[in-house]
């Protein structure tokens, strides 16, 4: 089938990759010119594990184009243009959906002159608040584009750094719609899920809206569940993780999302609950659970500076060694990331930070400036700190040699606030170590 997809971020990118990996034909359009310049030449714009080669795989076998131009021809015969432009929260934090209706608004001249027999569906993957989808099926309508424009809420569940797996093998499909057209063209593209008998749902526009947010909101609440009590695990002389552990193997509770942090990040989290918030406090309704998973992710993060500030405070001109600034591993994302809360209230009290990320390294410097020096290995910034700080919790950190670690250090400080680090180990190898919900 033909498709286009509006956005070629995170999950347009993805989006459209995989789709044209299923069979269809995809042309994948942004606005920054520098990002299609990129995909032209078979590079990624972002680094997302094992999507560079699909992208070159699908360029070659002519499925997938970039442009950062709507073709309006093309367009018009497309049979599902997908939207996935960001959604990020504005000062109030209400989702700011000026990027979707900038979309919506370049689509309704081209699909003006739409002469196919059949209407354009037109697949919503952004997130978007409960009633969005309705607006822009409103907006088509009032330009006259009611029998060539279908809206679809087609909300996306994938995780950065595992979304082509994600993408491939995702545990559901949400479709919402209002009419059986818009719910048949969906399943024509996504045939390959049905063969594969992977969960599709079909649910109204509104309900399609809620599960997005519903759903990450549930994970943010599991994950500010387990912080909070790792911190009660600090003051009881426990461990968090046997804890979680325990919990965890209750198939009603479930494993997952339990691990213990410096607070969640990302583009979607933090924004996506604030929005829910906001929905709910525009249908008078207080969000009281919404709002104390967002009071305690703060308390988090401010818990990790304490901890570092009470270890450092002794220590005359303290260097401080980082190793992760991303949000989570497997992601050069630094959105939300933890690093932009507990990072620079260190740096305004004069502390030298020097840090390491295999991936989040330039988009870090976008934000950090020279203000934190960035090194090319962990132990090329361990070397002369007082106090190593894990941040992201990166595979290469596992097994980090901290014998070696400590040779090149000044001091003796560890904290880990996504537990990789061996406490055994690091006693034997001489550390002070602190984790993150351990006594
Ligand atoms: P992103 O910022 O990475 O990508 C958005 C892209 O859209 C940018 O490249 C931007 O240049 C482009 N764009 C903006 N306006 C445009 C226009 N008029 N025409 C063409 N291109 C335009 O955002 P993202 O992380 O991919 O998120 C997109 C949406 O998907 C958001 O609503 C987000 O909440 C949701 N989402 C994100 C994830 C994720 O893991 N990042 C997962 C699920 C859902
Ligand atoms: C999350 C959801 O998992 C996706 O399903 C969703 O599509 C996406 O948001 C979105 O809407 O954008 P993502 O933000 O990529 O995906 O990353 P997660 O793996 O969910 O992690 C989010 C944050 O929670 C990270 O900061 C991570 O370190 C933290 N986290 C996660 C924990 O602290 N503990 C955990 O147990 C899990």
């Amino acid at each position: 089938m033909d498709i286009s997809v509006i956005g070629a971020g995170y999950v347009g990118l993805v989006t459209g990759v995989c789709l044209a990996e299923f069979g269809h034909r995809v042309e994948l359009i942004d606005i920054n010119p520098d990002r299609i310049r990129l995909l032209q030449n078979g590079v990624s714009p972002i680094f997302e594990p094992g999507i560079e080669p699909m992208i070159v795989r699908n360029t070659e076998s002519k499925r997938l184009w970039f442009s950062t131009t709507l073709d309006g021809p093309r367009l018009n015969q497309c049979d599902v243009i997908f939207i996935a432009v960001s959604t990020p929260a504005s000062s109030t934090g209400d989702a700011d959906l000026s990027y979707l209706f900038n979309a919506v608004d370049q689509l309704i001249p081209i699909l003006s002159s739409r002469t196919t027999e059949y209407p354009a569906v037109i697949a919503i993957k952004s997130t978007v608040p409960v009633g969005t989808n309705q607006l822009v099926q409103d907006r088509f309508n009032t330009a006259g584009l009611t029998d060539k424009a279908i809206v679809v809420s087609n909300p996306e569940f994938l995780r950065e750094g595992a979304a082509i797996s994600d993408c491939i093998n995702p545990d559901r499909i949400v479709i919402g719609a209002s009419c059986p057209e818009g719910f048949q063209r969906m399943k024509n593209i996504y045939h390959s899920y049905i063969a594969r008998k992977i969960p599709i749902l079909e649910v109204s526009l509104f309900a399609a809206e809620h599960i997005k947010y519903a759903s990450n909101a549930f994970l943010a609440t599991k994950i500010s569940f387990i912080n909070e009590l790792a911190l009660l695990c600090e003051s009881t002389h426990t461990d968090v993780l046997e804890v979680a552990r325990g919990m965890g193997l209750d198939p009603r509770i479930g494993p997952s999302f339990l691990a213990p942090g410096p607070g969640f990040g990302g583009s979607c989290f933090p924004k996506d609950i604030r929005a829910l918030g906001a929905v709910g406090a525009c249908n008078g309704l207080q969000m009281k659970m919404i709002e104390s998973v967002e009071a305690i992710n703060h308390r988090q993060k401010q818990h990790v500076i304490t901890q570092i500030q009470d270890r450092i405070a002794g220590i005359k001109s303290p260097v401080i060694a980082v190793l992760g600034v991303a949000f989570k591993a497997n992601t050069d994302d630094m959105r939300d990331a933890p690093s932009l809360d507990i990072l620079p209230p260190l740096l305004k009290r004069g502390i030298r930070i020097a840090a390491y990320d295999p991936e989040a390294e330039s988009n870090a410097k976008l934000i950090f400036g020279d203000t934190v020096q960035f090194k090319s290995s962990p132990l090329e910034t361990a070397t002369g700190a007082h106090l190593l700080l894990i941040l992201t919790e990166w595979n290469e950190f596992f097994d980090i040699d901290l014998y070696s670690v400590k040779r090149v250090m000044e001091g003796n400080l560890i904290v880990d606030t996504r537990r990789v680090i061996d406490p055994n180990v690091a006693a034997a190898a001489g550390f002070n170590y602190y984790g993150i919900g351990r006594a």
